[in-house]
């Protein structure tokens, strides 16, 4: 019955986006899993980058991770501005690095003169810490959304960054995850608005209604009967179970020996990829370090936008929220109070971020700077951090748009 509902739910949700079985990929796996084993600082100074490593604490406890990248293989001379990164769902610092110096977005912004930092939210594995909770035996640890990533991690990290560099402000580049915390930091804390230069929203996420990933609308279809949805993805830590992954498995794996990895992988399972972008050569190292972690709590906040079409607080169902808010709804995101400068970079073939939601976020932002679409069909939700072309694509449109600032 279960089966038969979610695959049902699969066949409206979810047309084109199926990649075909016919993969032909630089296809030299395995060859080196070095990287797949080597901490973020370690890949770092192996190719001849500076890295450091920072710990921060955030008001609620919380221990997080900050790396950084100080400059470039060579560095350069003059002011130096900061640019800081900020991952998405079930991804870490090492989403910047893992494509190589020539690729990865925090080698090529070092490169180019920047003072990079690379940001890690609560639960991934690099912030699985806390000063008294932990995190594997303690629910309280994992009580947490996007919501607190946004309004306590990130305002302690920049907070931190800014203090380290003697800065007043700073770039912020996020992706998926990372530009939805983002909007929370700046609608929830308006004070944070002025120490970013300009915001640069990868495969931007507030608006989740049109989104057309087949295990995101399982999810969604689930948030309601919870416990079925518990029993799929875990109750506290996200950790899906082979019931979960084996319906990924069905809509997304071919016999090819690539698409069977990669739908192994919760992370590539969820977000979809494009067989054009995607370089073989990287999926051992991708795996080493993808899924980092996530709380359920983070999905079933997504879950409940995709099924309301708002962009609003954690609903805890009508006494609570009557509680906690002072209403039966929860409060939305004011985005008007978001007057930093707000760039978005979508694309077309997005199976999350789609088009028709961030349009809407672009009209409600007060202070948006610009939209691009990325200029090709194919272009998935994680080709803007591991996609083959992303630096022509999308980073060198960062960089070119930074330099003007
Ligand atoms: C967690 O943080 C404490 C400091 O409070 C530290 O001693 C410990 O090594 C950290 N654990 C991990 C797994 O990083
Ligand atoms: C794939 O990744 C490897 C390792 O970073 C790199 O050497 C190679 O050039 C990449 N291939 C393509 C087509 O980008």
């Amino acid at each position: 019955m279960l089966t038969l509902m979610v695959f049902s739910l699969i066949g409206l949700a979810h047309s084109s986006a199926i990649p075909p079985n016919n993969l032909r990929l630089d296809y030299q796996v395995f060859s080196d899993q070095e990287d797949a084993k080597l901490s973020v600082p370690e890949i770092i100074t192996k190719y001849g980058y500076p890295c450091e490593e920072y710990h921060v604490v955030t008001p609620d406890n919380y221990i997080l991770t900050l790396h950084r990248i100080p400059h470039g293989r060579t560095p350069k001379n003059g002011p130096k501005e900061v640019a800081y990164l900020q991952h998405g769902i079930l991804s870490s610092s090492a989403d910047w690095i893992i494509s190589g110096p020539e690729k990865g977005l925090a080698y090529v912004l070092a490169d180019e003169g920047y003072d990079v930092w690379m940001g890690n939210a609560r639960g991934n594995k690099l912030s699985r810490n806390h000063t008294y909770l932990n995190p594997d035996t303690s629910d309280e640890f994992w009580d947490f959304s996007w919501h607190e990533i946004g309004y306590y991690d990130l305002p302690t990290m920049i907070d931190f960054v800014l203090e380290q560099t003697g800065k007043a402000d700073l770039f912020h580049i996020g992706h998926s995850q990372g530009t939805t915390t983002f909007y929370v930091m700046t609608s929830m804390r308006p004070d944070y608005n002025a120490k970013i230069k300009a915001h640069f929203s990868l495969a931007p996420i507030a608006y989740m209604n049109h989104m057309t990933s087949p295990l995101m609308h399982i999810i969604a279809f689930w948030q309601k009967p919870l416990t079925v949805l518990l029993n799929l993805i875990g109750v506290r830590e996200f950790l899906p179970s082979t019931e979960f992954m084996a319906m990924g498995g069905n809509i997304l794996c071919g016999d090819d020996s690539l698409t069977q990895i990669l739908c192994k992988n919760a992370l590539f399972a969820i977000c979809g990829f494009s067989p054009k972008e995607m370089n073989g050569t990287l999926l051992p190292i991708m795996s080493g370090h993808t899924p980092a972690g996530s709380s359920t709590k983070q999905f079933m906040h997504y879950a409940q936008e995709i099924n309301s079409g708002y962009f609003r607080r954690f609903s805890y169902g009508v006494f609570q929220n009557l509680q906690k808010y002072g209403s039966i709804w929860p409060p939305s995101y004011d985005l008007r109070k978001i007057t930093a400068p707000v760039y978005l970079l979508y694309s077309k073939n997005d199976w999350l971020a789609g088009k028709i939601d961030v349009d809407r976020l672009y009209k409600g932002l007060a202070n948006v700077k610009g939209r691009f679409m990325v200029a090709e069909e194919s272009f998935n939700h994680l080709d803007f951090v591991f996609g083959i072309r992303s630096r022509e694509l999308v980073y060198n449109k960062v960089i070119s748009l930074m330099a003007k600032l």
